[in-house]
């Protein structure tokens, strides 16, 4: 099991490449497996939840190799799928889980997920029960999570659905069943949520037409394989533009950072706590927006109440902005959030645990909690296995009064394998102990 130890560190500074998205990585490998033809992928994460993606077409006999910079997909259509010859292990990824269980759903073999301890616990019913509706045959464990058993069936149904959940991972599971689907697929949205899914079957030749909250597929389309540019990862540029932020004297560039508007609500969050963040360069790498991120750390944050329109489009950055709200000045309001408590981790009760162990006053909320900015003091934070909590409160350890130590850091490999080095290259003080266990 890693550690790491973090000291107060700074000032930050640097131009800073990260990894590519972890959405974006996940649909160009599916998208690509399905499609006709070759993909050619650049820039994509080499993190263990896309890993696990890429195996599981492996193991229905799609070809993918690395050549160079380049991911090369040997797509194999619609209906060219082999049954897998024994129980496809997911690891930690939620996303792969429900996005494959939508595809496989609508396929003549039988298909069994499986996943780590945490996501074992991580809830399917909200998918299974459109995809039910769908024609779908799918058993779950008792309780409603993984394993997912998917059997085979002759024909799956376009349908119309509602989403009760602001939940990009159900919206895409549905879309993706729906592309096997005679008929238009149509899902609405109770919020917007990210919509990479969509961007990325329009680029493959999907008929795809958005409006306001719904978006509509035509089934059965001729998706032919492209060459797919990955931004980098908006998640991961969070911990340092929340770092750049806080160590004083810091200035830091994120270079060429996807920043889909369905992705960027930190950036809103943080504005409205007074930060000053500059968006530069703008192009599109594909179909996906990116810029430069500048961060100086020049302004004073204040406790905000979060509107509840920000959260389904930073809902991964919710453990972050709390690292910024536990240093500002006055209280920060959290709420709406009930979504966090079925993340890698129950996110609620580990940011709150982790900002205990660090001397921060905190109220836990069924939905959020309440944050009364102050000071890091030195502490213990455990990770609890979930990369985006270790990950957060290292950039804490950055500006705490004391040494922070975090327990339980293997985790970070799912999504930003580079973080330590990121971390050192801008002048992180961040030691990594213990043995790395590799699965
Ligand atoms: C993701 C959607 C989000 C997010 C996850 C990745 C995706 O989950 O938390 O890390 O790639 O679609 P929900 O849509 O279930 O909130």
């Amino acid at each position: 099991m890693t550690r790491f130890q973090i000291r107060q560190s700074g000032p930050l500074s640097g131009r800073l490449t990260l990894p590519g998205d972890k959405s974006v990585s996940h649909r160009s490998v599916i998208i690509g497996s399905i499609a006709n033809g070759t993909t050619r992928i650049r820039g994509i994460l080499k993190g263990e939840d896309v890993k696990r993606t890429i195996q599981a077409f492996r193991d229905c006999g799609v070809s993918i190799e690395s050549q160079g910079e380049w991911l090369v997909v040997k797509g194999v259509g619609l209906d060219g799928l082999k049954a897998p010859t024994s129980e496809i292990y997911l690891g930690n990824s939620g996303t792969s889980m429900r996005l494959l269980t939508g595809l496989f759903s609508a396929q003549n073999f039988e298909t069994v997920f499986t996943g780590d301890e945490s996501l074992s616990r991580r809830p399917m019913e909200r998918l299974i029960k459109p995809l039910r509706t769908m024609g779908a045959n799918i058993s779950l464990a008792e309780g409603g999570t993984p394993p997912v058993r998917i059997h085979p069936i002759d024909e799956i149904k376009a349908i119309e659905w509602a989403l009760t959940v602001a939940s990009a991972q159900v919206r895409s599971a549905i879309l993706l069943a729906g592309l096997f689907a005679k008929g238009q697929t149509r899902v609405i949205e109770p919020k917007p949520i990210r919509n990479h899914t969509s961007i990325m079957l329009a680029q493959f030749g999907c008929n795809v037409h958005r409006s306001g909250l719904e978006v509509t597929i035509e089934g059965r389309p001729n998706l032919q394989g492209q060459q797919v540019e990955i931004p980098a990862d908006f998640s991961s540029a969070a911990f340092f533009i929340v770092a750049g932020l806080l160590v004083p004297g810091s200035e830091l560039v994120l270079q060429k950072i996807g920043v889909n508007e369905t992705r960027t609500g930190l950036l809103s969050a943080l504005e409205l706590m007074g930060a000053s963040i500059q968006l530069e360069n703008f192009e599109l790498v594909g179909k996906e927006p990116v810029a430069d991120i500048r961060v100086q750390s020049d302004s004073q944050l204040n406790g905000i109440e979060l509107p509840a329109a920000l959260v389904p489009l930073m809902i991964d950055e919710i453990p972050i902005l709390a690292i910024a709200a536990a240093r500002s000045k006055g209280r920060t309001v959290i709420s709406g959030c009930e979504e966090l408590r079925v993340k890698e981790s129950d996110r609620i009760r580990t940011v709150v645990k982790g900002l205990n162990a660090l001397g921060v006053e905190v109220e836990e909320r069924p939905d959020g909690m309440i944050i009364e900015g102050g000071v890091f003091h030195s502490g213990q934070v455990d990770s609890f296995g979930d990369h985006r909590i270790a990950m957060a409160f290292s950039i804490a350890g950055t500006v705490a009064e004391g040494d922070v130590e975090i327990l339980n850091c293997d985790c970070v490999n799912t999504s930003f394998p580079e973080f330590t080095d990121v971390a050192l290259q801008c002048g992180m003080e961040l030691v990594v102990e213990g043995e790395q266990i590799d699965e």
